[in-house]
């Protein structure tokens, strides 16, 4: 199923407006991510950092389990949302693959601009898949 200019516009505003909720008072650089299942729910991230720095989770994996955590594992689409159009880190772009190297990617600015547009596959080539594990 495709989405229409406007959807994905709304999950690039549903994003920006989750970073009011970031937890982010050691490196002030909020992030937001809105993701949509193929059932059609949205479930929104934001990154909540940690005095014990290495503990901190990204938006994106926050929005991915809360997805998960809710017997949802089949997506569509993710938008990421930062004050300058930064990319999903090394880790999320792993567990991304995790649920499937199709999703689109949308990254965006804090005024809502899509910086880019693009796929889980195209940001984590040759990802090492749950497949790689079968008959062990
Ligand atoms: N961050 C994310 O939430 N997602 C990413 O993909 C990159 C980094 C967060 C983690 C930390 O709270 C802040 O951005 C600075 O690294």
């Amino acid at each position: 199923m495709s989405l229409t200019n406007q959807e994905k516009q709304s999950l690039i505003d549903l994003a920006n407006k989750a970073r009011q909720h970031a937890y982010i008072p050691y490196s002030h650089y909020p992030v937001g991510a809105a993701l949509r299942t193929k059932t059609g729910k949205i479930y929104t991230g934001v990154n909540v950092e940690n005095a014990a720095y290495p503990q901190t989770m990204c938006a994106e994996r926050v929005a991915i389990f809360k997805a998960v955590s809710e017997g949802e594992k089949e997506f569509e689409i993710i938008s990421v949302v930062t004050d300058n159009g930064g990319f999903p880190c090394g880790g999320c772009r792993q567990v991304m693959a995790e649920f499937g190297l199709e999703t689109i990617v949308l990254m965006a600015d804090g005024n809502g601009n899509l910086v880019k547009e693009t796929t889980v596959k195209e940001l984590l080539p040759e990802a090492f898949t749950p497949d790689k594990l079968v008959n062990r």
